[in-house]
């Protein structure tokens, strides 16, 4: 039995190396580490080993085995694959791309259009503040001046969540405004300011039914300017500026008298735009603002009688619509890529 393998060794490896193409080496394999090959063919004859030399012969049968496999793999490199494979189809790696396997993605049009508005509100000194989503009662209402009772903080419009860590409930902010507290809170705390001038986008929550216009969550973009004699009429410029310089030269915009419990005097305010080129220009409604209320800047430490500061919110998908004149809230969010690679 050793010198079978001997010979099957020695004459495997003279035949290996006269294989000139891979399908000489396919057969070489196929012939000897093939399951019916010279190899395989020795095992019967295992049982009529002497017991004594079972072990010895049992380890030489796995040493030519392990030469031959060697052996194979290192031809099979050289001659450019093995026998079967290397006559199958050649793949040219070179070759470009189906063009679905090349899309580019791209940021999120939302994503786009709140950098786009944090850049052109910090041309105006501007700069950007944040503030959690999960919130607190005193930052969403009380400080805001909306007091136990108020109808806007019913359980039907906002998303309430138990925190046992606080032993109150907390919420998914319903507006922005929220940072305006924050950011008041700690720059009197840590007395970096006023004078302040902040912008801050992000995302809130109400659970309104979904449909072409509503959306249970959705963003907002809040802005906060407090000095010493800030007027309605910075206000009005701010926003007038801001609407030209998103909108372009022919934007105009409009106040009207509103209410909300954390500005007097209140308004909403509205933009004048052509939405197509040709079109007549239409107002759209954009959200809220005015003179940010005494007694907020004192319920964050801020001296109503020192400063006085305006505010304005809206919402970010009411302004994307307008300008990409997209008809329904619901396509900024199924994240169907028809859609969003067209804009
Ligand atoms: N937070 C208001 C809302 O969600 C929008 C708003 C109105 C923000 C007036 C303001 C403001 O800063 O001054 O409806």
């Amino acid at each position: 039995m050793l010198e079978q393998l001997d010979t099957i060794e020695s004459e495997a490896i003279r035949e290996l190396n006269a294989a000139a193409d891979a399908d000489a080496v396919e057969a070489w394999r196929v012939a000897y580490l093939g399951s019916k090959g010279r190899l395989k063919a020795l095992m019967p004859g295992m049982k009529d080993v002497p017991k004594d030399q079972k072990a010895a012969v049992g380890k030489r049968l796995n040493e030519v085995k392990a030469a031959l496999e060697t052996a194979y793999e290192s031809k099979k490199s050289s001659t450019g694959g093995g026998g079967a494979k290397a006559s199958g189809p050649v793949i040219d790696m070179t070759e470009p791309g189906l063009i679905h396997s090349e899309g580019v993605g791209r940021r999120h049009i939302i994503s786009r259009v709140r950098d786009e508005l944090v850049e052109v509100f910090a041309r105006m000194g501007f700069t950007v503040a944040h503030g959690p989503e999960l919130e607190d009662d005193e930052h969403n209402f009380i400080k805001l001046n909306i007091p136990p009772g108020h109808p806007a903080r019913e359980a039907i419009d906002n998303f309430y969540v138990d925190d046992p860590d606080k032993g109150a409930p907390r919420m998914l902010r319903s507006q922005t405004s929220t940072v305006q507290i924050r950011t008041m809170e700690d720059a009197a705390a840590k007395g970096w300011g006023p004078p302040m001038k902040i912008i801050s986008p992000g995302r809130v929550y109400r659970p309104d039914t979904v449909d072409a216009t509503h959306s249970f969550m959705f963003h907002q973009i809040e802005g906060l300017h407090i000095d010493r004699d800030v007027s309605m009429a910075d206000l009005k410029t701010t926003l007038f500026q801001f609407a030209r310089a998103y909108f372009g030269a022919d934007a105009d915009i409009r106040l009207r008298p509103s209410f909300f419990p954390f500005t007097e005097p209140s308004a909403e305010f509205d933009m004048k735009i052509a939405l197509k080129p040709g079109e007549d220009p239409k107002w759209i409604e954009l959200g809220g603002c005015g003179m940010v209320d005494p007694a907020v800047l004192g319920a964050c430490g801020i001296d109503p009688e020192q400063w006085s500061g305006f505010a304005f919110g809206f919402g970010i998908e009411r302004l994307a619509m307008g300008k990409y004149s997209i008809p329904d809230i619901r396509l900024l969010f199924e994240n169907d890529v028809r859609f969003l690679e067209q804009l």
